[in-house]
């Protein structure tokens, strides 16, 4: 599937029923319009300058209950498409069955996906129809919006926060997956594909994939979904001290000293990171004692170990 036919298809039931309720929703409006419209020219006519028409005291039943009627039955009218509409929503946010969990992290500038085997791919989603999947998503420096047309979906994205969104795609194919928020330079590339298999050609799809189980890409993971990357990106707003290259190195403290920053300044750093500050930063980042296990921790080192190369690999 091709070009815009890859945006307008409806390739899920909630697409087809979101299309459903908007062409309802239009005809309706459209249809009130015309009517409203064409009374007011019909009876301005009616009703011009020196017309004959009647201008006798109108019946009781027109004054009143008429008036009373109509506006009742828009108003029915127009809480049941509320109804409709949001009958809907939730439904599409709890789709049955067990989801299949999927991680979105959105970046300048690009989509880099991870499923649940720890199977990468970047900006391309393969999933498998018929089946419910859940993705959790988070931006690692601004906000960015994911937006997939074809299945009615987009949510945005935002630093520091874990976003969830459901869909159940019943049509395999090759749909377009655009970021809907302007998040810079590059935004309107920072597009991609996602791809709808039937279930055995996922299950060979995803069996051809190499895993990243590594634990630096599992602290790596933990980065962005502790909410680190919010402020410790280099296009973060809150300013933090950048941490490519931190690992090994000299770090001048706001009181003077100079210490190596080795695996237990890291870890104090990010336990208890209003002891030792580093020079020209204020004190604002939160302890994270009690928030991350020591197996986390140990993931969140291997992976500022790896930091820079992990980097330059993605840009
Ligand atoms: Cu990301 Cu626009």
């Amino acid at each position: 599937m091709n070009g815009l036919s890859s945006f307008i298809a409806a390739a899920s039931e909630q697409a087809r029923q979101t299309d459903l309720l908007f062409f309802s929703a239009t005809a309706l409006s459209a249809f009130i319009i015309l009517l409203v419209a064409g009374l007011i020219i019909g009876l301005s006519i009616r009703y011009r300058k020196n017309s004959t028409a009647d201008r006798s005291e109108l019946p009781s039943l027109l004054q009143r209950e008429f008036e009373t009627g109509w506006t009742l039955a828009t108003l029915l009218l127009f809480v049941t498409i509320f109804g409709w509409a949001a009958a809907q929503g939730f439904g599409a946010m709890t789709p049955a069955g067990e989801p299949l969990q999927i991680n979105v992290v959105g970046k300048q500038w690009m989509w880099k996906i991870e499923h649940a085997g720890g199977e990468r791919e970047i900006n391309e989603l393969h999933v498998p129809a018929d089946r419910a999947i859940r993705l959790s998503m988070n931006s690692q420096d601004v906000i960015h919006s994911f937006y997939v047309p074809a299945l009615r979906i987009k949510r945005d994205v935002v630093p520091g926060h874990t976003e969830a969104m459901a869909f159940v795609a019943d049509r395999p194919g090759t749909y377009g997956l655009l970021c809907a928020e302007y998040c810079g330079t590059q935004h309107s590339k920072m597009t991609g594909k996602v791809i709808v298999m039937e279930e055995e050609d996922y299950a060979d799809w995803l069996s051809h994939q190499e895993a990243d189980n590594s634990l630096a890409a599992q602290g790596e993971r933990l980065f962005t979904t502790l909410g680190c990357s919010g402020c410790h990106s280099n296009k973060a707003n809150v300013r933090a001290p950048p941490l490519e290259y931190v690992y090994g190195s000299p770090v001048a403290l706001a009181d003077g000293r100079i210490v190596e920053a080795d695996d237990a300044y890291l870890r104090d750093s990010i336990l208890q990171p209003k002891r030792d500050v580093v020079a020209g930063f204020k004190p604002i980042m939160p302890s994270f004692a009690g928030r991350v296990s020591e197996a986390n921790l140990l993931a969140l080192l291997a992976y500022l170990k790896k930091k820079p190369q992990q980097e330059a690999r993605d840009d």
